[in-house]
């Protein structure tokens, strides 16, 4: 099978200046691709940028919510590039402290991270599909383990997650016949800004993953691990990239996975009192 050779390709990656991201965008560009480093603010992306030879990077002011300015971006990596060729659709946000039940959330919060999470990803996709087709490249999407776990007190996060992971299986098997592919990428815990509030963060969120995981399975990983994955599966263009392989199991059991969980986690008294006491923290609705 012919691999995919990331030697002068271009790569547009969003949330670039995070931990995921910026791992990636050295990944990347040790195999030899042309980088348009994208995030929030534009001081995050001329950070990374310095890392790299000038003539193979663009650091873009990017946030994702905006589908003009998505748009604005692909544009510009044309100019600048003359293509674009693949999209790392991989921004993401959770609750901005701690966390919250459904019944207790901040609404606008709660729609915010549905915005960012499951809309930015579907205007960056959408925004690169031309190019992404004209050169039969690929698009990366930034799922997460929470598209198969109960993401109970991360609702909006993991209902995006798991939006967006069938979003990205929808355009895999409906542009097959261009020759472009889509990938889904699975993190668990990884070491990164977003995933602290699981890991000392919070006491209450951090008890409940202590409860509701063995400690084999929450040990967050470095996102150097997730970058390798993401760029090796990128290679060999595979439909699901994780990292680590500890959770493929459960993504591919996930029928029977989820009813136990289900089933476990609605008779489970010391997470209903954790899960009372994180309302009681934190009071919203
Ligand atoms: N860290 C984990 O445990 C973990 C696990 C599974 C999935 N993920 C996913 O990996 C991706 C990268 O996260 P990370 O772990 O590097 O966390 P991170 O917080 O370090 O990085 C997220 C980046 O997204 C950027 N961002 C937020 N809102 C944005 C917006 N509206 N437009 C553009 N950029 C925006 C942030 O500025 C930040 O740089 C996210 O989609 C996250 O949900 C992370």
């Amino acid at each position: 099978m012919m691999t995919y050779d990331l030697n002068d390709k271009v790569v547009l990656i969003t949330g670039a200046a995070g931990g995921i991201g910026a791992a990636t965008a050295r990944e990347l560009y040790a195999r030899g691709a042309s980088l348009v480093l994208t995030d929030m603010q534009q001081t995050a992306v001329d950070t990374l940028a310095a890392e790299f030879t000038p003539s193979r990077v663009l650091p873009v002011a990017l946030d994702v919510t905006d589908a003009a300015a998505t748009k604005a971006v692909v544009q510009q990596t044309i100019q600048r590039f003359g293509r674009l060729d693949v999209v790392f659709a991989n921004a993401g946000i959770s609750w901005r402290s701690g966390a919250s039940t459904i019944t207790n959330c901040d609404e606008a919060e709660f729609e915010k991270i549905v915005e960012v999470d499951l809309l930015g990803v579907w205007r960056t996709v959408r925004a690169a599909l031309p190019e992404i087709i004209r050169n039969k490249g690929q698009v990366l999407v930034t799922s997460s383990a929470y598209a198969f776990l109960n993401g109970m007190a991360n609702a909006p996060y993991a209902a995006s997650k798991a939006g967006v992971e069938m979003l990205t299986r929808c355009l895999r098997a409906e542009f097959a016949y261009t020759g472009a592919t889509a990938s889904v990428v699975y993190p668990g815990w990884t070491a990164t800004a977003i995933a602290k509030v699981a890991f000392g963060g919070n006491a209450t969120v951090t008890k409940m993953n202590e409860v509701g995981f063995p400690g084999w399975l929450r040990r967050a990983i470095p996102p150097e691990q997730v970058a390798r994955a993401v760029a090796k599966g990128m290679q060999y263009r595979r439909p699901r990239i994780y990292a680590p392989w500890r959770w493929v199991p459960f993504s591919l059991f996930r029928g029977l996975f989820g009813v136990l969980t289900d089933a476990m986690l609605s008779r489970h008294r010391e997470m209903h009192a954790l899960i009372q006491q994180l309302e009681a923290e934190s009071k919203h609705g």
